[in-house]
C-alpha cells in the first residue's frame, strides 16, 4: 500500500464511571505492539520526531491535549490533528514524520511495531529522499 498514514478512531467503552479507550495490538491496529512511549511536556515551539524508520510501524495517539503530525514521503504530505483521545494515526514504516504544536498539557502516547534499536532512523531529510529514490 502507498497510503501515507491513516487515522483511527478506537471503540470507546464509555458509561456513567466515564470513558474507556481500547486499543488491542494486530486487532485495532495493524501490528502486534512491541513497545509503548510517550511524550509530554514538549510545548507549542517544539518539533519533534523529523525522523524516518525502515522497519517501525506507529500509532499516536493524543491521551491528553493534542499536537499535530505531518507525514510525507517526500512527494506527498499529510497533516493529522490528534485532539480526542479516542483518536489514533497509523504510520507505515518509511514515512518521514514531525510533531509539533504541543498544548500544555499534551500527552502523546506512541505505539511501536518494534522495539528500539537507534540503526534503524533515518534522521537527515536529504538522506531520507536519497533513500526512498532508489
Ligand atoms: P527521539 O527519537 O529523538 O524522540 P522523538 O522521536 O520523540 O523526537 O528520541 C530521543 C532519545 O530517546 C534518543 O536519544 C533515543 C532515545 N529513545 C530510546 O532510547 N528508546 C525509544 O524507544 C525512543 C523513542 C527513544
Amino acid at each position: 500500500s502507498n497510503e501515507l498514514c491513516r487515522k483511527i478512531t478506537f471503540p470507546e467503552l464509555g458509561d456513567e464511571r466515564g470513558n474507556l479507550v481500547v486499543v488491542e495490538g494486530a486487532l485495532d491496529i495493524p501490528f502486534e505492539i512491541k513497545r509503548a512511549f510517550f511524550i509530554y511536556g514538549s510545548d507549542a515551539t517544539v518539533v519533534r520526531g523529523c525522523h524516518a524508520n525502515r522497519f517501525s510501524e506507529f500509532v499516536l495517539i493524543n491521551v491528553s491535549g493534542s499536537s499535530k503530525v505531518m507525514v510525507t514521503d517526500g512527494h506527498r504530505k499529510e497533516i493529522i490533528n490528534l485532539n480526542r483521545p479516542r483518536d489514533g494515526v497509523y504510520i507505515p514504516k518509511m514515512m518521514w514524520k514531525e510533531m509539533y504544536e504541543f498544548s500544555p498539557d499534551a500527552v502523546l502516547m506512541v505505539l511501536a511495531s518494534t522495539h528500539y534499536d537507534g540503526s534503524e532512523y533515518i534522521r537527515n531529510y536529504d538522506d531520507y529522499l536519497k533513500e526512498i529514490s532508489k
